[in-house]
């Protein structure tokens, strides 16, 4: 049970009035009575020795027994209480509560423990039950010195012990009033101190509840100058300093996070026992965490061994650093590179980050790259060898042989023909990539560029007997681009058309207004492309059947040039095609 310390303070009051008057009454208890009965001995005695003088003076020996009766009656009225004159022998001679005849009656009072004390000692005193008076009394009894010198008479006085009793009653009642005031006292006592200390205290309580949950704006004031201040002035210090330094690590945690999130490479970050204690928005969507990973090994979250060796390596010995690579197929196929490093704070290794970063286009560069060399070395070999075998053969005696020195001569200049063809094509390709290639825009109509292409390719065709149709409607709207590429890209089409068409076949060039841009399609009735080779026709020297289309004098540069030139103009390029059917090559060029 909680108890407040105001109330403590309260009972700690309350109880040192309740000891201290306890411990009072404790010790005044047994004397009271004691105090009470001397303090009336002493005032009658005062009372009658004050009188001894005059009592002698009158009674002596001459004192009758009327006149002490009298006298009895007297000293009673004037003392409040009974009082009996008897004789040394005995005899009670008066009485202030007794008529004569009652007196007469008495029975001798010399046996009494008060008359004989009294006797003998010269005061006496006996607590007793009264017969006559029938209540509990208090004697005393004091001899007067008659004039011989030998006294003749005892004066006695009775008080009913009610009477002492009550006194005590009222001592008693004083001090229940005593507590009662010293109650009262102590609950005032305790509402002062719940003002000075306590009152303070549980407002300083309040504040730092607040403080914890968060909310410095309240302050603990400090009223007084003493330990109670000090303490408010300490708390008021501490809020400041603590709000100062949660601001300061919320801007920290919020910067760090703001990098964090928006950071492409993946974060991984582990405790000393390598288990995960952050993993970044960009690591989540990389390996496809969607779980909570916190707390976890990155071998149960990501189901990567290498990864994990890399964290063990880090966090083994004094730290250190350790790389990889891994490859994940989740949600597509990607080759990551890991690089971790160990945290250490004072000497001792306190966890590890992972930064992973996504290398798969990097790598798919690489790749291409590589492919590009080999195939334009390769590609430049087969004319070069061709060319230098023939003229070698013309150099050793052919020439001479005016027939065959012909035909090797036309096979040399088709070659040489085809190396230009490579090299234009190569070039072409290297300016578009480095961004050399700029265009020379203006607005023309679509059928100018299609024209100029078909002079190209019609003997081409003609050869083959297939039909070259163009449908461009009337009216159609001009096109933003440059003449001489736009030109390049229907050649290119057009001749790859009529190449990969059997003769009698039909290849048919047509537009149409779509949006904010034309769409031309070139549609042929040729040997098409099956499905698998789709994505890929528009890589540099890509040809489906490599044998035929070499046969045919194409690199596989032709379509690559064509994507590029479109994607500068701001258009894209589609193919659809059926195996045995035809192709449609569908580009979009944007209006004027
Ligand atoms: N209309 C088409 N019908 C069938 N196959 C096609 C068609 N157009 C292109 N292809 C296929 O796509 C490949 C790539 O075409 P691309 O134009 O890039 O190269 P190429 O025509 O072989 O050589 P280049 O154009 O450099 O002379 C071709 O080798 C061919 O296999
Ligand atoms: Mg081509």
């Amino acid at each position: 049970m909680r108890i407040s310390i105001h109330w403590k303070l309260t009972a700690v009051f309350f109880g040192v009035f309740a000891v201290v008057l306890i411990v009072i009454y404790a010790y005044l208890q047994p004397h009271l009575k004691e105090h009470v009965v001397r303090q009336y001995e002493s005032t009658l005695r005062k009372e009658i020795s004050l009188n001894r003088d005059l009592l002698e003076a009158t009674i002596g020996s001459r004192l009758t027994g009327a006149q002490a009766d009298l006298l009895a009656d007297t000293i009673g009225k004037d003392l409040q209480v009974r009082t009996t004159i008897i004789a040394t022998d005995g005899a009670v001679v008066g009485d202030s509560e007794l008529d004569t005849a009652q007196l007469a009656k008495a029975e001798n009072h010399l046996e009494r423990p008060e008359v004989q004390s009294a006797l003998k000692t010269g005061f006496g005193r006996s607590e007793r039950y009264s017969r006559t008076l029938k209540k509990q009394m208090l004697y005393m009894a004091l001899p007067l010195a008659a004039e011989s010198g030998s006294s003749r008479w005892i004066v006695r006085v009775a008080v009913p012990v009610a009477d002492i009793a009550s006194v005590e009653v009222n001592v008693q009642k004083i001090i229940v009033a005593a507590v009662m005031i010293a109650l009262a006292a102590s609950i005032l006592l305790s509402v002062l101190i719940s003002f000075f200390i306590s009152k303070p205290l549980s407002e300083m309580a309040a504040v730092a509840r607040q403080m914890a949950r968060g909310d410095f704006s309240r302050r603990a004031y400090a009223r007084t100058s003493d330990e109670i201040g000090d303490l408010a002035a300490a708390l008021s210090y501490m809020a400041d300093e603590i709000k100062a330094t949660v601001g300061k690590v919320t801007g920290e945690q919020a910067k760090l996070e703001a990098v964090l999130s928006s950071m492409a490479d993946g974060v991984m970050v582990t405790d000393e026992k390598g288990r995960i204690v952050l993993i970044n928005p960009s690591l989540r969507r990389m390996l496809l965490v969607d779980e909570a990973p916190e707390g976890k090994t990155p071998i149960e979250v990501i189901r990567n061994a290498a990864v994990q060796e890399i964290v063990s390596r880090t966090l083994g010995g004094s730290g250190g650093t350790a790389a990889g690579e891994i490859q994940i197929v989740q949600p597509h196929e990607r080759s990551l590179k890991v690089n971790g490093v160990s945290v250490t704070r004072a000497g001792k290794v306190r966890g590890t980050v992972l930064v992973f970063h996504d290398i798969t286009e990097l790598k798919r560069l690489e790749r291409v790259r590589r492919d590009f060399v080999a195939n334009v070395s390769h590609e430049l070999r087969t004319p070069i060898a061709n060319i230098r075998g023939y003229a070698e053969t013309l150099m050793s005696g052919a020439l001479e042989d005016k027939e065959h020195a012909k035909d090797f001569l036309s096979v040399i200049y088709q070659e040489s023909g085809r190396l230009a063809r490579l090299i234009e094509d190569i070039l072409d390709l290297s300016k578009i990539e480095s961004g050399a290639m700029t265009l020379a825009c203006s607005a023309i109509p679509v059928d100018a560029p299609l024209r100029r292409a078909c002079v190209i390719v019609e003997n081409q065709a003609r050869q083959k007997s297939i039909v070259l149709r163009t449908e461009i409607p009337e009216g159609l709207p001009q096109v933003k681009a440059d003449e001489m590429r736009l030109s390049q890209v229907f050649v290119n089409l057009l001749d790859n058309a009529i190449k990969f068409t059997p003769e009698g076949g039909t290849v048919t060039v047509s537009a149409v207004h779509d949006g904010a841009f034309i769409r031309i399609d070139v549609i042929d009735t040729g040997i098409g492309i099956p499905e698998k080779d789709l994505p890929r026709v528009f890589e540099r020297f890509y040809r489906v059947d490599k044998a035929h289309a070499r046969d045919l004098g194409g690199t596989g540069l032709g379509l690559s040039i064509v994507k590029h030139i479109v994607t500068i103009h701001g258009g894209d390029i589609r193919v659809s095609s059926m195996p045995g059917r035809g192709s449609t090559f569908s580009f979009t060029i944007p209006l004027a």
